[in-house]
């Protein structure tokens, strides 16, 4: 499944469409070359979640959390996480918060960690624009995929 978002507006509303509908313990795994729109992707989410702060990439921090009225989301960014770092970076305990959603920029710089029911999004540049293409894990992450092409 493939949408065109033609205006940073149309990501953020993509992600608040998908926040609005997020519950705890879904997992979002954003892909994407360097500036196709992840972290904009995620100011929606955290939009959707009804988190009303900046949202920014915690790029140095790792994890951001955005305390929103309906759910929290833990923002991960794993650009600077080299492999075989995961251990240490206390993901299992963010994945198993009963409170929260999580979304992940770069998640493959760590290997095999992910939980299989998710939603994977990957951004890439078109021109002026960007394109999202989706792919569905498990019941969850399929139920979002259905989501994406809402237009409300
Ligand atoms: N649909 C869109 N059309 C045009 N520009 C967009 C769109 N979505 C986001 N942008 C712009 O793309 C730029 C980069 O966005 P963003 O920081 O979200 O990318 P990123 O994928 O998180 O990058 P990084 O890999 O560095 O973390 C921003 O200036 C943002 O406004
Ligand atoms: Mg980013």
């Amino acid at each position: 499944m493939r949408l065109t978002l033609r205006s940073e507006a149309e990501t953020i509303a993509l992600g608040a469409r998908l926040g609005r509908r997020l519950k705890a313990g879904d997992l979002i795994l954003l892909r994407g070359e360097l500036g196709a729109g992840k972290t904009t992707l995620a100011r929606g989410l955290a939009l959707g979640v009804g988190y009303r702060g900046r949202v920014s990439s915690p790029t140095f921090a790792l994890a951001h959390r955005y305390k929103g009225k309906r759910l929290t989301l833990h923002h991960l960014d794993l650009y600077r996480v080299a492999k075989g770092e995961d251990s240490e970076l206390g993901l299992d305990e963010l994945l198993a918060d009963p409170r929260a959603a999580v979304v992940v920029e770069w998640p493959d710089a760590v290997g095999g960690v992910w939980p299989k029911d998710r939603l994977e999004l990957t951004l890439a540049h078109a021109h002026t624009q960007r394109k999202a293409s989706f792919k569905a894990t498990g019941p969850r992450g399929a139920y979002l995929s259905t989501q994406c092409v809402r237009t409300q």
